[in-house]
């Protein structure tokens, strides 16, 4: 691959931090910071005691044309900048290579050396390039710390597979510094949903029963923060209808609280021909009680009964609307996953559909992660298991792109 300087405008006078750990890619931190360099990017690089082990700081310094930070203690160095400063100054740190070890480090909240401290410190976007052996990446304590990086927003970029310098051949190859240098590049490109109005529902509903009981399910709205903030990240202007869940709205997304499938319903279709775009992840419950008690119901007889009447069908009305939004759906199903969805797909009239297991394992409500099946006219596309934020990341691509070729 040859990266051409003019495709990576974007880079231009960017400010970045490049964290080398140790590891033998060390030596392709030399090349990434001169592509860096050449771009027009103001490079400061970071290195830790092991990556000394296997490059020396001076080679850095040469191609950067500035002091490389190796120490935390380091009086010269922190007159140049303070740790702290470096890492408000920066608008990306890459760590690149990034080992097993920092990367463990890291997701523990370490700060024993310069870098693992500059990344605690720092507030904005970090991607890391992890590189090891085949066997440790395959590790669950690497995959465990990389899922939770990446659910708290770390940009995981690579590892690429191959033969390694121990011999192995696998996933754990820091990728090419060309590779890294478009993902710099891609990074700093405008949103792919810049200043689009999207609005979107996730979580669960709350079905009263009476003052004190109700019916609900498990959504826990990770799957669909995850969403509103993939969206955000690419310049959508997303408003984001939630049912009750303990997380906190991403930055710049403009969320509004409601409790039951009912609510849900209105603030959707008082809102909906304003936007281009409608998500509908909410687990939304399909009944609500037919005649709620104004007070709490007493014990009496051992058996009790509940009647429930059908609650309307959000995102089918959406579909239903005369000019309706582009809109992508979710299906929770426990089998038959891929039919049952198209079905869905096609009875709802959503150009989208993102199918997920439900019931078990490590996808669907609650996890941490999940696997999708994302199915469109003639389209389908798995994303294979990964962090809900990854996931999201990836959903958002393919409706940008899907979206942006229809208008
Ligand atoms: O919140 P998490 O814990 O992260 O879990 C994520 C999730 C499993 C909730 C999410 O990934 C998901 O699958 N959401 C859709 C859940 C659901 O209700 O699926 P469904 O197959 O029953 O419904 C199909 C579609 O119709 C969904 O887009 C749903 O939002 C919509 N629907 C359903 C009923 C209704 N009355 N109105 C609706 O809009």
């Amino acid at each position: 691959m040859s990266v051409k300087i003019e495709d990576m405008q974007s880079i231009h006078k960017k400010k970045i931090v490049l964290g080398v750990t140790g590891g033998i890619a060390a030596y392709k931190s030399a090349e990434l910071l001169r592509l860096l360099t050449k771009a027009g990017a103001e490079v400061r690089v970071v290195m830790t005691p092991a990556a000394r082990e296997f490059i020396q700081p001076l080679t850095f310094q040469a191609l950067s044309g500035h002091r490389v930070y190796t120490d935390i203690f380091d009086a010269e160095a922190e007159s140049a900048m303070d740790h702290i400063e470096l890492a408000r100054w920066a608008d990306l740190m890459l760590v690149a290579p990034a080992s097993a070890d920092f990367i463990a480090k890291f997701n523990h909240g370490y700060a024993d050396n310069i870098l693992l401290t500059l990344c605690l410190a720092s507030a904005g976007p970090i991607a890391i390039a992890p590189a090891m052996n085949q066997q440790m990446y395959a590790s669950s304590s690497t995959e465990n710390n990389l899922i939770t990086l990446s659910s708290r927003g770390t940009l995981i970029w690579g590892p690429a597979s191959g033969e390694q310098a121990c011999g192995d051949i696998g996933p754990g190859r820091m990728l090419e510094a060309e590779e890294l240098v478009q993902l710099v590049s891609l990074h700093f490109q405008p949103g792919k949903l810049d200043g689009r109005h999207l609005l979107m529902t996730a979580g669960p509903t709350r079905e009263a029963i009476d003052p004190v009981r109700y019916i609900s399910n498990r959504s826990s709205g990770k799957m669909g923060y995850a969403l509103a903030k993939a969206a955000a990240d690419q310049g959508a202007k997303v408003t984001l209808i939630s049912g009750p869940v303990s997380m906190q709205p991403p930055p710049g997304v403009d969320r509004i609280m409601v409790e039951s499938a009912h609510d849900m319903f209105e603030t959707v279709m008082q809102r909906v021909d304003k936007s281009e775009i409608f998500i509908a992840c909410a687990a939304v419950a399909d009944y609500r009680i037919s005649q709620q008690s104004q007070q709490k119901i007493k014990k009496s007889s051992q058996v009790m009964q509940l009647s429930l009447t059908r609650n309307p069908d959000i995102v089918a009305s959406v579909g239903a609307l005369d000019s309706p939004p582009f809109t992508l759906g979710f299906a929770a199903e426990t089998e038959n996953i891929e039919q049952y969805a198209a079905e869905k797909r096609r009875r709802k009239n959503l150009d989208l559909i993102a199918a997920n297991q439900v019931g078990g394992g490590k996808t669907g409500f609650e996890n941490e992660t999940n696997e999708i099946f994302v199915l469109g006219e003639n389209y389908r596309q798995r994303l294979p298991l990964a962090s809900k934020t990854q996931i999201a990341r990836q959903l958002i691509d393919i409706l940008a792109e899907r979206f942006l070729a229809q208008q």
